[in-house]
């Protein structure tokens, strides 16, 4: 236990001008007027009428009325700690990232957890994919880790995000189920779509159960780029995996804390750090080096696949420690703006489309849930560094610039900022080379959707595969459509003849035969069959 550390770093240095303590103080408005009487409205008479003129009660009313904003589209339920990031030793050979690079440096982090499908006030315990958001606030701006529980995705392509989500949130005509994936639209669309077997395992393994948020791994999925100060690049996939092992708990008590206590993972972090029981997690990386780019039987860029760890090990680099409880749940688990758009030199994107498209996403809705083109100087989610550009104005704007000119070129503001070399610091995209027509088709590299499935069913103890297939009885059970029903037994048997028949048998349903037709293998409308006939 590490009771009673005192944790200072330049994050919680940066946010402290913004927080505010009551104590002993008077209460006031917002303009400063110390208040007389806030539980009595101003009236004519003692019993009335309350008077317009009461700007005391119109205040206090007003901005309750707007204290909701929209909850996040998905990962609306979360809970989020502060703490530090060290690197063990320099990973110069293979990024120039500064907090990568520098063992001297503790970074400060602000990680927020979540699970996917249900609402912000939904339970803890539902079994779905859990969000593993890091924000690395580093000399170098915020460099964020927006990754999940689980190391593969549902989808290869991001333009298929809004009907995957629209499959899983609760259905369009009765709200119903709330945080739970055990209905008909979901399986339907999951049955439709054979890429999303791979993460079928995964979210109906125990994974989708954890015990606690500090005992869970997490994965940026998509494969990432580091590039050393050479300019040399090299592909990686993230890890993070937890000083206190992985844990889960069983299907009959997820459903009995649920009823018991849906805060159940929020409280758990909460009281293991106030007590000081910090959780830590080590973060590891796979590096592959660009020229293996084609060595391996499934394509790098296909997020629904992971690379073994035979193939390349996990190196361990460093280690993250949640040591701090936020102080206001609202001003940063809930306004925190996580993009993993937000890099640093060193850190680049590949071509994944499911990367390219969360690219767009997650400033876009932003613009919405945060209400305007400001919300990145909101204290949580500003730099440790200086800010300084020509973007102005807007709804709430805080920062007060200082000159005549927000345009460039110009050559008569003192105050114009300049643009950084690479020596500098400035961030340079890694120029990868593309020459390609413009095409709709997804690769056929992309086709193999059932060897990782049932690589990962494959490697479960018999307890686990029994939980999957439990799992799968229970989630198949609650769908009323027996078509969807089938084509999911049809799906299974691709993975695992055994695990198909089983959930066949506690369903009281035969596999069908063939499915192939119906399955959507995302062919364009107007393609050629002929083309895509190895995957029928
Ligand atoms: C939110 C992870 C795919 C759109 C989140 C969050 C996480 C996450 C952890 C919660 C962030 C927070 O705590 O504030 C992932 C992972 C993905 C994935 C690991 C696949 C590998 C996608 C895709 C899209 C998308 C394909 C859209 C094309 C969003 C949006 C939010 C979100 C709109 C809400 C952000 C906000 O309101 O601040 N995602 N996501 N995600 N994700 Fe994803």
């Amino acid at each position: 236990l590490n009771k009673g550390v005192q944790h200072s770093n330049a994050k919680t240095e940066n946010l402290a001008p913004h927080t505010a303590d009551s104590t002993g103080e008077f209460m006031t408005t917002n303009t400063g007027l110390k208040i007389n009487d806030d539980q009595n409205s101003l009236k004519a008479g003692d019993r009335g009428a309350t008077l317009l003129e009461d700007f005391i009660l119109r205040e206090k009313i007003t901005h309750f009325d707007h204290e909701r904003i929209p909850e996040r589209v998905v990962h609306a339920r979360g809970s989020g700690a502060h703490g530090v990031f060290k690197v063990y030793e320099s990973l110069a050979t293979v990024t120039k990232a500064l907090f990568l690079n520098d063992t001297a440096t503790e970074t400060p982090v602000f990680v927020r957890f979540s699970t996917v499908a249900g609402s912000k006030g939904s339970t803890d315990l539902a079994r779905d994919v859990r969000g593993f958001a890091v924000r690395f606030y580093t000399q170098e701006g915020n460099f964020d880790l927006v990754g999940n529980n689980m190391p593969v995705f549902f989808i290869q392509d991001a333009i298929k995000f809004p009907d995957l989500i629209h499959a899983v949130k609760p259905e369009p005509d009765n709200e119903i189920p709330q945080a739970a994936s055990a209905h008909d639209t979901f399986w339907d669309f999951i049955s439709l779509t054979p890429e999303s077997s791979h993460m079928i395992m995964w979210a109906m393994s125990d994974r989708a159960i954890p015990r606690s948020l500090r005992m869970m791994e997490g994965f940026g999925v998509h494969t990432f780029r580091f590039v050393n100060a050479q300019g040399v690049a090299s592909f990686v996939k993230f890890h993070w995996k937890p000083l206190l092992g992985i844990h889960s708990v069983a299907w009959s008590e997820a459903q009995a804390i649920s009823g018991k206590d849906p805060d159940f993972h929020r409280r758990d972090l909460w009281d293991a750090i106030d007590s000081g029981a910090f959780p830590e997690w080590e973060l590891g990386v796979q590096i592959v080096p660009e020229e293996d780019e084609f060595k391996f039987e499934f394509d790098l860029l296909d997020p629904t696949k992971l690379i073994p760890e035979e193939l390349v090990p996990v190196q361990r680099v460093g280690k993250m420690t949640l040591n701090r409880n936020p102080d206001n749940f609202f001003a940063e688990t809930e306004q925190v703006a996580f993009h993993l758009g937000h890099v640093v030199p060193g850190i680049d994107f590949t071509n994944d489309p499911l990367l390219q498209g969360r690219l767009f996403s997650y400033t876009d809705t932003q613009l919405t849930r945060l209400g305007g083109p400001n919300f990145q100087e909101i204290p949580i989610n500003r730099p440790v560094v200086q800010v300084h550009n020509n973007q102005r104005d807007g709804h709430m704007r805080q920062t007060i610039n200082k000159g005549k000119t927000s345009y460039g070129p110009n050559s008569i503001g003192a105050n114009d900022p300049r643009q950084a070399t690479a020596a500098e610091g400035g961030f340079v995209t890694y120029p990868e080379r593309i020459s390609a027509g413009k095409v709709r088709a997804r690769s056929k590299s992309f086709f193999d959707h059932f060897s990782q499935a049932r690589l990962f069913f494959n490697s479960q103890s018999d307890p686990e595969k029994n939980h999957i297939t439990d799992a799968l009885s229970f989630e198949l059970g609650k769908v009323k459509a027996v078509d969807i029903r089938e084509r999911m037994l049809a799906l299974l048997a691709q993975i695992d003849k055994g695990l198909a028949a089983e959930v066949a048998y506690a369903l009281g349903l035969h596999i069908p035969e063939n499915i192939g037709e119906q399955l959507n293998q995302n062919i364009p409308a107007d393609a050629d069959p002929a083309g895509y006939a190895s995957i029928q």
